[in-house]
Order: structure tokens, then C-alpha cells, then sequence
């Protein structure tokens, strides 16, 4: 009798929770784990917030949306191997990720292969749409993001002389360094020297030492969050007192909680700030925080969320799932209003958006200015 009862119940449970056969199925590839975890866990919290309010309004073309994510641990050769798993074995329709540029061109080669869509919600170096067709972004590129920062040092930090502190491990970094390097040198401003770190070094003492000698007006380090919060750290305990600043990769809670009080003043550009007043972001951080505990969402989770809704677009204005159709429809992408601005898709298949700077006062992010295109 319990036995029956038990198998009925299973096979009860099994029907309620299988996914039906017409959901439309959604690949995410995240680093919910490991050294950046907070940039995937960020992303998948405001695309699954946005997948179930598509769903909540209805799906699209009668369907509901499905989201599988794969975890890449924020290591190197996942992510190849998370898009083929989604697309060989679950069939979807279109891949969402990755967050980091280094990921993102190790997925970008299998969904053109197999011609799946693919949308980096964040990745902003320009080679990651370069691998083909199929590959969009819905954020903008490190061109623009780097001739961003190098008027703000040379406009607002009044930096002549700059030293630059770059990844060599991530593509990300190294092609920030490039077009920063490039626009503040063009506007007057001399690079005195130039440092190298890896991805996952924990010791920076000899290049901030080399870079102390240099004499500079500030530091640039285009890296990500783990590294930056220690360098900021190193550099002070260093006696360096000057600026430091950096791009969309320093923006997790993390900087704050590893650098600490070393980390008060310094700058970074990035996507979004949930300060903004406009109505479309009042109502998404209104309803991120119901959904996730309070938390405050910052430019992975908004752009997160608008890559899940510019896909939910192409794919009813597509009227089906075909990768060719969808691929069409997510080219032609035109004026998307999202949280983090308009999206329009343009030949190189990227987005051209405001970037904000941020400054860390009081333990606290805060928005400093914004910068259009
Ligand atoms: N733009 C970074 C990259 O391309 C990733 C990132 C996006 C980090 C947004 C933080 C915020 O690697």
C-alpha cells in the first residue's frame, strides 16, 4: 500500500515538475562558482528574473520559456564544453553568457558551428562578436569603454602620467589596456609604465614597487575584481596614494569586502548604475530586490536581464525557434528599451550604450557621472 502510494506520488511529482515538451528551451553558461563567481551568480539572477516574468505574461508564441544553466566554475575550457552539453543534449534554442570576454570566445565558436544563436549579455571585448554570425552582445564595447576612462583620468583625475597594470591572461584586460592606452596618449597623456599580473596572482608588491619609482598621477588596472581589490590594497600598504581606477571588471560586492578601506576612492566605468532615476530602472531594482532577498542589482544583472528579453523579442518577432530565422531577428534588434538603455544591434553585430562611472565612498558604490556614446 505505501509502496503504491509512493510510486504514484513519484510518478505525480514527475509529470508536475517535467518540463513540457514545448517549452522553449534557453541555454545560460555563468560562472555561478569560482573566482568570479559573482559575475555569473549576478547575470543569472537578472536573467532568470526576466525569464520568469516573460513567463508570467505569458511566453512567447504560446510557449513557455525554459532557462538551463551550465556552471563554468570561472574556469578555462568550461564554457566550450557547457554550450555543446546545451546544445547537443538539452537542444536549445539560444545560448545567454558569458559574462568574462575569455569565456565568451571559448563559447562563441560552437554556437556559430552549429549555428545557435548566442547573446553575451556583458562581454565587452570587440574579438567575441568577431567570431561569427551568430554571435550578438547587448552591452558595449571596450573601444568605447576605454576612451571613457581615458578622459575621465585626464578630465577628472587631472592625470598626465599613468601607469598601467594589465591581466595578461584575459582578453579582456589586455584589450582594455590597448584602447586606453591609445585614447589617453592621442589626448596628451603619457603612459610612464606599463606592469603585468596573471589571473588568480595574489602578490603585486614588485610591479606596484616599479610602478611606485615610475612616479605617476594614478593607476589603471583593467581586471577584474579579486586582483583589483588586492592591488588597491598592496598599493596602500605601499604608500601609494594616488588613484586607482578601472573598468566594468572591478564591479562585484567583493571589491569592497577583500579590499576594505584601502578601496575608498577609487573609479570604475561599468554598465549601470541602480541609482539611476528613471523609471525603467526604478521598477527592475523594485523587483529584483522582492526576488532575490533584497539585494541591489548591479551591471551583470541588469544586463543579464536585458539579453533574456532582447532574445524573448527576436524570438516572437521570429515566430519559431529556427536558428537561421532567430539569428535574423536578433540582428535586427532595433531601439529595445531594457534597464540598461535602448538596444539596438548594429553590423558588428554589438550594442552602443551609456557608460557610468562609480566611486567607492563610505564603504558604499556610488554613481559619479554618466557617458554617452
Ligand atoms: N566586460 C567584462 C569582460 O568582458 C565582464 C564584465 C561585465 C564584468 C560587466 C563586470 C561587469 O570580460
Amino acid at each position: 500500500m505505501l509502496k503504491q502510494f509512493l510510486i504514484l506520488s513519484c510518478l505525480a511529482m514527475s509529470t508536475a515538475v517535467l518540463p513540457a515538451a514545448d517549452n522553449i528551451k534557453v541555454g545560460e553558461v555563468a560562472s555561478l562558482t569560482g573566482k568570479e563567481a559573482a559575475f555569473g551568480q549576478s547575470s543569472h539572477k537578472g536573467t532568470l528574473l526576466a525569464i520568469e516574468e516573460l513567463n508570467a505574461a505569458g511566453g512567447a508564441l504560446g510557449r513557455q520559456f525554459e532557462l538551463l544553466t551550465e556552471d563554468n566554475q570561472s574556469k578555462a575550457g568550461e564554457s566550450a564544453t557547457a554550450a555543446k552539453k546545451l546544445i547537443s543534449r538539452d537542444k536549445v534554442a539560444a545560448l545567454l553568457g558569458e559574462v568574462a570576454s575569455s569565456r565568451s570566445r571559448e563559447m562563441a565558436p560552437i554556437a556559430q558551428n552549429m549555428k545557435i544563436p548566442m547573446i553575451s549579455p556583458s562581454s565587452t571585448n570587440p574579438t567575441v562578436t568577431e567570431i561569427g554570425n551568430y554571435i550578438f552582445r547587448v552591452c558595449f564595447i571596450d573601444p568605447f569603454q576605454g576612451t571613457v576612462l581615458a578622459k575621465f583620468a585626464l578630465g577628472t583625475l587631472h592625470a598626465k602620467r599613468v601607469a598601467v597594470l594589465t591581466s595578461v591572461s584575459s582578453a579582456y584586460s589586455v584589450g582594455l589596456a590597448k584602447y586606453f592606452k591609445e585614447t589617453f596618449a592621442a589626448n596628451g597623456g603619457t603612459i610612464a609604465i606599463e606592469q603585468k599580473f596573471s589571473e588568480g596572482d595574489k602578490d603585486f608588491r614588485a610591479q606596484l614597487t616599479a610602478i611606485k619609482a615610475a612616479s605617476v598621477d594614478a593607476i589603471f588596472v583593467p581586471g577584474y575584481y579579486t586582483e583589483a581589490a588586492l592591488i588597491t590594497k598592496q598599493a596602500r600598504e605601499l604608500d601609494l596614494s594616488i588613484p586607482l581606477f578601472g573598468g566594468d571588471g572591478w564591479e562585484a560586492p567583493q571589491l569592497i569586502e577583500i579590499g576594505g578601506k584601502a578601496v575608498e576612492g577609487v573609479y570604475y566605468s561599468t554598465h549601470y548604475s541602480p541609482e539611476n532615476q528613471t523609471p525603467a530602472v526604478v521598477a527592475f531594482v523594485k523587483k529584483f530586490q522582492a526576488r532575490w532577498n533584497g539585494e541591489i542589482p548591479d551591471a551583470m544583472a541588469a544586463l543579464g536581464y536585458d539579453s533574456a528579453l532582447v532574445l524573448a523579442d527576436a524570438i516572437t518577432r521570429a515566430g519559431g525557434t529556427e536558428g537561421a530565422k532567430l539569428r535574423d531577428m536578433i540582428a535586427a534588434t532595433k531601439d529595445f528599451v531594457g534597464v540598461t538603455g535602448k538596444t539596438t544591434i548594429d553590423a558588428q553585430r554589438n550594442a552602443s550604450k551609456s557608460a557610468v562611472i562609480i566611486t567607492v565612498k563610505d564603504g558604499r558604490f556610488q554613481f559619479v557621472q554618466s557617458v554617452a556614446p
